[in-house]
C-alpha cells in the first residue's frame, strides 16, 4: 500500500502566518505540522509515501524530510501548482500510486490515541472499497458529514452541509482500493471549483462498500487549519507531552518501533538534535542514551 500526504493549498485561513511559509511547516508545539500526518501513515506501516505540495513549499519540505532513508522509508515529492481540491491528489499521484491501494492524509490533520494503531490496522486490512474515519464534533457543518442508519451502516456523505444530519465529521484520512485513480477521473469540480474527495467517496458508497470507523474514546482528532484550531492543537500536544513526558508523532521512534531503523541509527538521529527536548527524547527512546557507543 502507498501513502500520500497532501500538504498543498495557500493556507489562507491562517494568514498572515502562511504568507511566506507553508501551513504544514508551521510548528505544532515542538515539531512541524507535517510530522503528525506523516506519523499516521508510518504507524499504518506504510513505507512508500508521496508528499504533494506547492512549488514554493516543496524545497523546504524536501530539506526537512529528505528522501526518507534516514527513517527507513521512501519519500517522494510532487507539485500541485493550484489548489484544485483533495481528490486532485490522485491525479497528481497517479504514477506514484501505480495501481496499488493507497492511503491519503491531509497535511493539517492530527490523530492521536492508544486505539489509533488498531483502527489503522483495520483500515489497512479492509480489502473492500474504502475506509473513512469519523469523529464526533460540535461543528459538523465545517466538514464532510456522515449519516448512518439505525444499524450503523453509512447511508450518506455530504460536504459541508448547512443542516448536518449527524455530528460525525469525516476526517482527512482515507484508505482506498486500487480503483481510486479511475474514480477520481470521473468526478468534476464542485461549485467552489475543486475536485472534492467527498464526491469520490460518494461513488464508492454507491458502487462499492465504504467502512466508516468512528473514532471514539481513546482517539483524538484535530485539524490545525485555522488560527483557533492550530492553537488548540499546540495546547493539546503541549499538555500531553509535558504531563506524560513522551513525545507524540515522533517519526524516529515510530521508525524504530516498526523495525525500519536500528537503535544506533535512532540514537544518531537524536544526537543531531541533542540541544532540543525532541532530540534528547529521540536519543532516549533508542535505549542507548548514557551508554558509550
Ligand atoms: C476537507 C474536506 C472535508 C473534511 C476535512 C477534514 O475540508 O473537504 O471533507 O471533512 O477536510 O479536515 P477543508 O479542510 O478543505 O475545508
Amino acid at each position: 500500500m502507498k501513502g500520500i500526504v497532501l500538504a498543498g493549498g495557500g493556507g489562507s485561513r491562517l494568514h498572515p502566518l502562511t504568507l511566506a511559509t507553508s501551513k504544514q511547516l508551521l510548528p505544532v508545539y515542538d515539531k512541524p505540522m507535517i510530522y503528525y500526518p506523516l506519523s499516521v501513515l508510518m504507524q499504518a506501516g506504510i513505507t512508500e509515501i508521496l508528499v504533494i505540495s506547492t512549488p514554493e513549499a516543496l524545497p523546504a519540505m524536501r530539506s526537512l524530510l529528505g528522501d526518507g532513508s534516514r527513517l527507513g522509508i521512501s519519500l517522494s515529492y510532487a507539485e500541485q501548482p493550484e489548489p484544485r481540491g483533495i481528490a486532485d491528489a490522485f491525479l497528481v499521484g497517479e504514477d506514484f500510486i501505480a495501481g496499488d491501494p493507497v492511503a491519503l492524509i491531509l497535511g493539517d490533520n492530527i490523530f492521536h490515541g492508544p486505539f489509533l494503531p488498531s483502527a489503522l490496522a483495520e483500515a489497512r486490512n479492509n480489502e473492500k472499497g474504502c475506509t473513512l474515519f469519523g469523529y464526533r464534533v460540535p461543528d459538523p457543518e465545517r466538514f464532510a458529514v456522515a449519516e448512518r442508519d439505525a444499524d450503523g451502516r453509512l447511508v450518506s456523505l455530504v460536504e459541508k452541509p448547512e443542516h448536518p444530519e449527524s455530528d460525525i465529521a469525516v476526517t482527512g484520512l482515507y484508505f482506498y482500493d486500487a480503483d481510486v485513480v479511475d474514480t477520481a477521473k470521473r468526478i468534476r469540480p464542485s461549485a467552489r471549483g475543486e475536485l472534492e474527495v467527498t464526491d469520490v467517496n460518494r461513488i464508492y458508497l454507491e458502487e462499492k462498500e465504504v467502512d466508516l470507523i468512528v473514532l471514539g474514546r481513546g482517539c483524538s482528532w484535530l485539524d490545525a487549519g485555522t488560527t483557533e484550531s492550530l492553537n488548540e492543537a499546540i495546547q493539546y500536544v503541549r499538555a500531553l507531552e509535558s504531563k506524560q513526558r513522551l513525545h507524540i508523532s515522533c517519526l524516529e521512534e515510530i521508525a524504530l518501533e516498526q523495525g525500519w531503523i536500528t537503535a544506533e541509527q535512532c540514537y544518531e538521529l537524536g544526537s543531531r538534535m541533542r540541544n532540543s527536548e525532541y532530540g534528547k527524547y529521540v536519543m532516549s527512546v533508542s535505549g542507548l542514551a548514557g551508554q558509550s557507543i
